[in-house]
């Protein structure tokens, strides 16, 4: 690259450690600022390395909330983050102030369902008690009766909330032989349907649903959208299984739940205030639990930095980035 096309190039700030191919793209093509050392940025500390900045590469656990979008420096023009969800970014105060926002939807689709997979399987088979029976040196050899677990294969699982995600969860569900309840705003198409079940009231489906999975974004309207009422409607010793966001679930009713054996295991991926979850998860052996690795491949992270790049090189090139959420 001539010095010129160097000193033109425009300038980023990207606010986590990314994979290292990615990292090389944004250094070659943006005079970019790296967080070398992967520090987390409070609300303060990126809006001061934000200075002289014009495109913001953010990820989830960055919080771009009101405050810290109003106090962004002038410079900057659009926000590319590095995630499917934008929970973290206040997007009515990003719109009013005329940024723009990108998200890395499609590529991190099948990483996150063979998440949800795991869970549902950690979850029904007790996987994680029976690992800590083996590292604690507290396994005294097979038994008949122990770790009885359930079986994944003729329970009817119910997906709340059937894009990208929930269509693939149900892809590899049906290879276990579940049955496929949804829920969703819209009916979809009988060949994307595949047989499943439709329930225009995700109410109505909770009754039917032995593993229940969460596929729909945290909103301030899905706040602990499953909360104890609902978890009432699902069938006794049900499996709750959360790839989406932590705060669509109420941890003090799923909790209980558990603690009750109401609900027999949940598997969890996300939870509320992370990375401080609610406690009484840790003291929990029918909780499954995992740290936010739904997209976590070295392919799917490769792929969600290229994705981001791409949208900040179409904004800059001053053509309609494709994955332009606002
Ligand atoms: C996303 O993309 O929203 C994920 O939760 C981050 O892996």
């Amino acid at each position: 690259m001539s010095t010129d096309a160097q000193a033109s190039r425009p300038t980023l700030l990207v606010t986590r450690r990314l994979p290292a191919a990615v990292e090389a793209r944004a250094a070659r093509d943006f005079d970019a600022r790296l967080n070398a050392d992967d520090r987390p940025l409070g609300a303060a500390d990126l809006v001061a390395r934000a200075d002289g900045v014009q495109g913001i590469l953010c990820a989830a656990g960055d919080r771009l909330n009101a405050e810290a979008i109003a106090a962004l420096p002038a410079g900057v023009r659009i926000l590319a983050t590095f995630s499917v969800g934008t929970d973290h970014i206040d997007l009515a105060a990003a719109k009013a102030r005329g940024l723009v926002v990108t998200n890395t939807p499609d590529v991190l689709t099948d990483a996150t369902a063979d998440i949800a997979l795991l869970l549902m399987l950690g979850a029904a088979r007790r996987a994680s008690e029976g690992e800590r029976m083996i590292r604690a040196d507290a396994w005294t050899g097979w038994t008949p009766t122990q770790l009885l677990g359930t079986h994944l294969g003729g329970k009817r699982l119910g997906i709340v909330g059937m894009g990208r995600i929930g269509q693939a969860v149900a892809r590899r569900a049906r290879a276990f032989g579940m049955t496929i309840h949804y829920s969703n705003r819209k009916r979809l198409p009988a060949e994307l349907e595949e047989g499943a079940v439709f329930h225009a009231d995700p109410e109505a489906m909770l009754a039917v649903s032995d593993v229940l999975s969460l596929h729909f974004p945290a909103t301030a309207q899905t706040t602990h959208w499953l909360n104890a009422a609902r978890i009432d409607r699902l069938p006794p010793g049900a499996i709750v299984v959360n790839t989406a966001r932590g705060s669509v679930v109420e941890d003090a009713a799923l909790i209980a739940a558990l603690r009750s054996g109401r609900i027999a295991a949940a598997g969890l991926d996300v939870f509320e205030n992370e990375p401080r979850l609610h406690p009484d998860y840790r003291t929990l052996d029918n909780a499954f639990l995992l740290p936010h690795l739904g997209s976590a491949t070295v392919e799917t992270r490769n792929a969600m930095g290229f994705k981001a790049l791409d949208n900040l090189d179409a904004f800059f090139a001053g053509a309609e980035p494709p994955d332009r959420v606002i």
